[in-house]
């Protein structure tokens, strides 16, 4: 196995974060290699918006658990929703798990890759900070709740333009437990037709 695949097949979600944060060096790279990620047609039309003030996630983490608190959830809801909704109901609740920093990627609402463009440059994140040894979690309730109305105002105040939804976001800092294994992956989900 080359270490690319090595990287690939060691990265775990990470959900409990230590204080220190991580240094603007590994951040740079981080950056650098998401904006290497394929864009349909080359747009690149992504933005990157890099949380690392406490306050400002403090007050997100309240919208959050705000936006949970109006969710209506019935059975067809989607299940990481109804259980972030149950989740946001403690107190200690953190939607980021408390990582001294967030990245939040956003794109054009009427762009047609915008999801697939911005996953793309997600996992090339997770991926890079993995390599560096940083740890990472994939966020989505910014996805979920982007437009609810005092998170888009948050959102607007901290240079993420109206125009943009929130298309993920990835929570980085160093595992405050022990190092994971690989979790198994499902069988039958490769067919090969030759
Ligand atoms: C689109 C997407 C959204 C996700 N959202 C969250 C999230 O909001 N919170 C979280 O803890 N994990 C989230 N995850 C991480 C998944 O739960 C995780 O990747 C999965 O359980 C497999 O575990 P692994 O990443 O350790 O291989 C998300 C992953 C993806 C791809």
């Amino acid at each position: 196995m080359n270490a690319v695949i090595q990287n690939i097949m060691t990265r775990r979600s990470v959900r409990s974060f230590k204080k220190n944060q991580i240094t603007d060096t590994d951040l740079n790279i981080i950056l650098q290699a998401a904006q290497y990620a394929p864009s349909g047609s080359n747009s690149q039309c992504w933005l990157f918006t890099v949380l690392q003030n406490e306050e400002i996630l403090k007050k997100i983490n309240g919208l959050v658990r705000e936006a949970f608190s109006n969710l209506k959830v019935d059975e067809n809801t989607y299940r990481s929703k109804k259980a972030g909704k149950n989740a946001a109901l403690n107190d200690d609740y953190s939607f980021y798990y408390n990582a001294p920093t967030l990245i939040i990627v956003s794109n054009e609402r009427e762009y047609c890759n915008a999801m697939a463009d911005s996953s793309a440059a997600l996992q090339n994140i997770l991926l890079t900070a993995h390599s560096l040894g940083v740890s990472s979690c994939w966020i989505n309730q910014l996805t979920w709740f982007c437009d609810e109305i005092k998170l888009r105002a948050l959102l607007s105040q901290i240079g993420i333009p109206e125009n943009h939804i929130v298309c993920g976001a990835a929570a980085l800092g160093y595992n405050n437990l022990n190092e994971l294994k690989p979790q198994a992956r499902r069988d039958g989900r490769v067919n090969i037709v030759k």
